[in-house]
């Protein structure tokens, strides 16, 4: 099994250049989708998550590896899979190369999209999400085919609880406090390749594609 980490502030892209990727054979895992998805089914994981996410808080690193140690876990053999929002903790991090190390997988490369604060605060304002299938839009950037309706189910796309001003600000400050960090750890490991994701959303898959060939 290999691996490919997307890093990068809330909003920089991650979600939108993964999307691209899954297209060309890459299993998306987006930690973010997988508690939203636990909130929408109701679990207990999902309940207990729910405020946290809500307020753009963290949840446990115990719950996020435990449920990244389960997908692995039951992957199949030779399987490519791209990382997006995991890590975002040193621990994480730690403990995302120990488990690879364990299931005799490889972190082939770290791409780091980097974004100006005040890009991300209007693309974050502008995003509407589809509650049902989690598919993402901009109303500029990336708009749905009919205003304000999901593409993929006919649903009624809404803005993120999380998207609120005063929480994309909140993100961004845990973002620099609690994940930025992993810049350096990747650097150290000779992992990370920046690219330049205030560009347009073609411009930025198509550096990420080139890159990863
Ligand atoms: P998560 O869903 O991962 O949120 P995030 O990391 O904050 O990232 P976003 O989804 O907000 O942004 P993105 O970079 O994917 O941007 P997108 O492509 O959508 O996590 C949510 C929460 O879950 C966390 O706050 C935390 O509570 C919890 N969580 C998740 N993982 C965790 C973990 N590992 N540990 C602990 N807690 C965890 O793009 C944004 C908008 O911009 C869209 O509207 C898009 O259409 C538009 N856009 C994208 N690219 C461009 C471009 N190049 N030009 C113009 N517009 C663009």
């Amino acid at each position: 099994m290999t691996a490919i980490i997307l890093l990068g502030p809330p909003g920089a892209g991650k979600g939108t250049v993964a999307e691209e990727l899954a297209r060309k054979g890459y299993g998306h895992v987006s930690t973010g989708e997988l508690l939203r998805e636990q909130i929408r089914q109701e679990t207990p994981l999902g309940l207990a998550a729910k405020e946290r996410l809500a307020h753009g808080k963290f949840v446990s690193d115990e719950i996020v590896v435990g449920m990244i140690r389960d997908l692995l876990e039951h992957a199949k053999a030779g399987q490519k899979f791209l990382f997006d929002g995991f890590p975002r903790t040193m621990v994480q991090a730690e403990e995302f190369d120990q488990l690879l190390q364990s299931l005799e997988g490889t972190l082939d490369e770290v791409i780091l999209l980097e974004c100006p604060d005040d890009v991300i605060v209007a693309r974050l304002s502008g995003r509407r999400v589809c509650p049902v299938c989690g598919a993402v839009y901009h109303v500029e950037h990336n708009p749905p085919d009919t205003p304000g309706i999901c593409n993929l189910d006919g649903s009624e796309l809404k803005l993120r609880k999380d998207d609120a001003p005063e929480t994309v600000k909140k993100r961004l400050r845990i973002y620099r406090e609690r994940t930025a960090p992993l810049i350096d750890f990747y650097k150290n490991k000779g992992l990370i390749h920046a690219v330049d994701a205030s560009l347009s959303i073609d411009q930025v898959r198509r550096a990420v594609i080139e890159r990863l060939g």
